[in-house]
């Protein structure tokens, strides 16, 4: 049986894409039930709609807090029935009760190698620090922002003169190739969360993740 995945967006959803893309090859083991946004206009949710899938909006906007928003977000997505909930590129900080409630189910994708840069602007902050070396990260969440155990990095190159924008988009080209791959190991339950640790094939995987150095 396929998985059942959910993915969670608020803006073009290029990682989206990239799960549809792969949940389409015959032995992909997990299936994209339904995208959820906090933003109405997203491009991911055309995206979703042309590869039929299940879509809703949830707009923060019609909330006044973050608790009430959250409880609404966990109804929406029981509604899928979800095994794992993937945010790609989902612009909320979370409430520690949501986090909990999908303890071990919750996937993040960070753009910069973790404990590196959480928060915003990681491409300039990279490049500010004078850093040779960049990437991403995909990581359990857990209710420390950015900071849950990191299941696999990919680093890519800074170089002389290079842009917030031409770094972001070289690092987007790895994020389309890791994403996928973890959340098909999450389906096998080859990686697993547990006691706040990531486990791959019953091995801790170490503080930073797998490196994936292409
Ligand atoms: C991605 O680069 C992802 O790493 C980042 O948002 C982008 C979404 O792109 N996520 C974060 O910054 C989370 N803190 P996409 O909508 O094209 O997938």
């Amino acid at each position: 049986m396929r998985s059942r995945i959910v993915v969670l967006i608020s803006g073009s959803g290029t990682n989206l894409q990239a799960i549809i893309d792969a949940c389409k090859l015959e032995d992909y083991p997990g299936e994209v039930v339904g995208v959820v946004s906090n933003i109405p206009t997203a491009y991911g949710l055309t995206r979703a709609e042309e590869a039929n899938i299940k879509t809703s909006v949830l707009s923060h906007k019609d909330f006044d807090s973050r608790e009430s928003y959250d409880q609404s977000l966990i109804g929406v997505i029981n509604e899928y029935n979800a095994d794992i909930i993937v945010l790609a590129g989902f612009m909320r900080i979370l409430t520690p009760e949501f986090v909990q409630y999908f303890q071990g189910k919750l996937l993040n994708i960070h753009p910069s190698l973790l404990p590196k840069y959480q928060g915003l602007n990681t491409h300039q902050r990279a490049i500010d620090a004078g850093d040779k070396e960049h990437g991403v990260s995909v990581h359990y969440v857990t209710e420390e922002l950015d900071g849950g155990p990191v299941i696999l990095q990919a680093k890519v190159p800074i170089f002389d003169g290079d842009t917030a924008e031409d770094l972001a988009s070289r690092v987007h080209e790895q994020e389309h190739r890791i994403y996928p791959l973890v959340v098909k190991w999450c389906c096998l339950k080859r990686v697993v969360m547990q006691n706040d640790k990531a486990l791959f094939d019953g091995e801790i995987i170490p503080l930073s993740g797998y490196a994936n150095d292409e």
